[in-house]
């Protein structure tokens, strides 16, 4: 489903004031089915970003059109939910979230909330509580009994069952142990080939914007202030430096060679095999 950014600001209400315009004239546009990195400093308005997709930001100006749902500042009800239907948006700590006496009955909420009958909603959590890697038999348990990384895929699990077209994520491996952390990107990737969905990421760790993402968002003061592939952002070093980004190492490591053998490399290396493929095509090992 594409998501289309028309000349949108917002701000936020702070107590009895509007804040300074948090997103500026963004405009955007999303492919469907693509995966898109969304990086930048903190305090860029990655978050913010996120939130007007699913309408839980209002634009104060401009519009985002989702599939053939408009987001604006004069949307009714009934638009927002429909959009929230779509977008499932996996918050930063989403684990936060969990509220239910049990995993069933909190993945089940959404499902149930939108109309879906008891029955329904309860096979549906068990097709996803497998799919985020977990036992069925988890579903009886509490959800305030299950480790971090267990409540993480539960509240993930729960994001599924709404069957989102469009999966918004803010840092979903962010306090996870490494392996953790590789194991719930591994199942993003692969929702996101077998479902077919539109999927955006934000993350500061450039190792999974070279892994996954097929485009890159750079933001800056609310602004998007690139949009590319990853190969053509992780060239621009000027780019990277200017908004404090980092380079994943393989780049890093091509770099610190090529300056030190004098050899240019024949392509941009963002992982280790490219790395070992674009050391043997220049002949240096
Ligand atoms: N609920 C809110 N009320 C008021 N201001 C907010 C609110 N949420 C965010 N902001 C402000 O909006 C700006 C952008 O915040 P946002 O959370 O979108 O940044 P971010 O890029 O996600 O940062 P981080 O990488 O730290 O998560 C910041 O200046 C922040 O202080
Ligand atoms: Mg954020």
């Amino acid at each position: 489903m594409q998501i289309n950014f028309n000349n949108v600001s917002a701000d936020y209400q702070v107590g009895p004031i509007r804040s300074p315009l948090i997103l500026q004239a963004v405009d955007l546009s999303i492919q469907s089915k693509s995966f898109t990195a969304v990086v930048g400093h903190t305090g860029a308005g990655k978050s913010s970003l996120l939130k007007v997709i699913n309408g839980l930001l209002l634009p104060k100006q401009g519009e985002v059109y989702v599939g053939t749902t408009t987001i604006s500042a004069a949307s009714s009800k009934k638009e927002l939910k429909e959009v929230r239907q779509r977008v499932g948006m996996v918050f930063q700590f989403p684990e936060a979230q969990l509220f239910a006496e049990t995993v069933e009955k909190d993945i089940c909420f959404g499902p149930l909330n939108f109309g879906i009958p008891l029955n329904e909603a309860k096979k549906i959590a068990r097709q996803v509580i497998q799919q985020v890697g977990l036992e069925e038999e988890i579903l009886h348990k509490s959800p305030f009994s299950l480790s971090g990384g267990q409540k993480r895929r539960v509240a993930i699990a729960g994001i599924l069952a709404m069957k989102p077209n469009i999966l918004v994520l803010d840092e979903p491996g962010a306090g996870l142990d490494p392996n953790g952390k590789r194991e719930i990107m591994h199942l993003i990737k692969s929702w996101h080939m077998e479902r077919g969905l539109t999927t955006i990421l934000v993350t500061h760790d450039m190792e999974d914007v070279a892994e996954y993402a097929e485009q890159v968002v750079i933001m800056d003061k609310g602004q998007v202030v690139a949009h590319d592939v990853p190969n053509k952002i992780f060239a621009n070093l000027a780019l990277l430096e200017k908004y404090h980004l980092s380079l994943p190492d393989a780049r890093k490591l091509q770099i610190r060679i090529e300056k030190e053998t004098g050899v240019r490399l024949p392509k941009i290396c963002l992982t280790v095999d490219d790395l070992a493929n674009g050391l043997m095509m220049a002949g240096l090992v």
